[in-house]
């Protein structure tokens, strides 16, 4: 069966065969191929690019999903989550179909864990740790040495140098070592770069000095010596002067052994302005050749500024999730997609820009946008190019 180009915005679906419509200049259409038990699937390459879309209308079973896919090419899709929503059965119902990554959107930030000095509540990030091991989801630890979200203790005090190494120490220490062998990667230091890739003179540094960001990976080292430990930036994920300087402050490290094995791309995206996919694949590739993994950590694109119907914007955002879908998949060294939070109306970025800016895969009535199934295209097509 072919579908083409339909104008009107419509969904349908049946039994077998899900798919969704957007009507839009470039219309972007797809329905799954049918398929057989998730280790050996039967799919058709269809670019998301394309208006015409092949459908085998033969399924006898629910097409893959992009959980499945992404298990079996070992590729990591999780998304950014909090306790609160993990009560809501439809919000479950989607995670636990198209996730096997889980990443707490705020529930391990210093403040939310710690507010008093040495007294620790846990319970929250306990909830999302066990969720995420009854649905074998990889869970990313998020994040451990910030200067935002710290509890006022902290940034009230006024101590000494030594001090604030040993709390830090303490604070490093004590989360990592609760769910040592449970997370596969930390982000261990979070956004600690300048617009000129130059270290920000944030608290940490202004506490303890440069050396904050080699001790915490040296302590958290040595409090789960499996974990991934990661360095997490912001605006760093093609060539420009920040990711420059994200290059040689982890090159720095590696020299003096400091046990770091990956960098974090965040990418809370424009979809004006979002990466050219080539810088993203030689700045990946320029880690990888320093030994290093990728992580894409917190992967968001708003629309809101953006020139252009609503429907050829969602069609847009899709195009660049595609791009960055495939830069990863084709980079040796890119192992995680991590999405900041499942549906649009759990999104962070309304209540910050206070605009619909719509940044997900999934749209606010849980049905798959057209970022969703640029996804699952360049997912489904890295399983192809795999297969002999
Ligand atoms: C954001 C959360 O999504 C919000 O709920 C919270 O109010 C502020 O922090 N970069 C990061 C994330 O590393 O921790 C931030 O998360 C988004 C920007």
């Amino acid at each position: 069966m072919q579908y083409t180009k339909n104008n009107s915005k419509s969904r349908k679906s049946d039994t077998n065969t899900l798919f969704i419509c957007f009507s839009s200049l470039l219309v972007c259409l797809l329905v799954l191929a049918a398929c057989k038990p998730a280790s050996n699937f039967a799919l058709t390459p269809t670019p998301i690019r394309q208006a015409t879309i092949t459908v085998e209308p033969t399924a006898s079973q629910a097409p893959p999903t992009l959980r499945q896919l992404a298990d079996q090419q070992k590729w990591l899709v999780g998304t950014a989550s909090d306790p609160a929503y993990l009560t809501n059965p439809q919000y479950t119902a989607l995670l636990d179909a198209e996730f096997n990554g889980l990443v707490g959107e705020n529930v391990m930030k210093w403040g939310r864990l710690s507010v008093e000095r040495g007294i620790y509540d846990f319970s929250k990030a306990d909830v999302l740790m066990d969720y995420a091991a009854r649905h074998q989801m990889a869970v990313r630890g998020h994040t451990l040495v910030w200067d935002l979200q710290l509890p006022d203790w902290l940034t009230q005090s006024i101590l000494t140098r030594d001090e604030y190494k040993v709390i830090l120490k303490e604070h490093i220490t004590t989360v990592v070592g609760r769910y040592a062998g449970r997370i596969v990667a930390w982000d261990v230091v979070n956004e600690p770069l300048d617009a000129q890739g130059h270290l920000r003179q944030n608290f940490w540094f202004q506490a303890i000095g440069p050396e904050y960001i080699l001790l915490a990976f040296q302590w958290a080292h040595a409090a789960d010596p499996e974990a991934q430990l990661f360095l997490n930036e912001s605006f760093a994920e093609g060539l420009n002067e920040k990711s420059q300087g994200v290059y040689a402050l982890v090159s720095g490290m590696l020299e003096k052994g400091v046990p770091i094995h990956g960098v974090g791309m965040q990418m809370h995206l424009r979809l004006e302005n979002p990466p050219v996919p080539e810088d993203v694949a030689e700045n990946m590739q320029r880690l990888a050749e320093l030994g290093l993994k990728v992580h894409i950590t917190e992967l968001d694109v708003r629309l809101q500024d953006a020139p252009g119907s609503r429907d050829g914007k969602l069609v847009a955002q899709g195009v660049v999730f595609e791009d960055l879908a495939r830069t990863c998949l084709a980079a040796e060294n890119c192992e995680a997609f991590f999405t900041w939070g499942l549906t649009d109306h759990y999104s962070w970025i309304p209540g910050m820009t206070g605009k619909d800016d719509e940044p997900l895969l999934f749209a606010e009535n849980w049905q798959p946008k057209p970022a969703y199934w640029a996804v699952y295209a360049a997912l489904r097509d890295a399983i192809l190019a795999a297969q002999p």
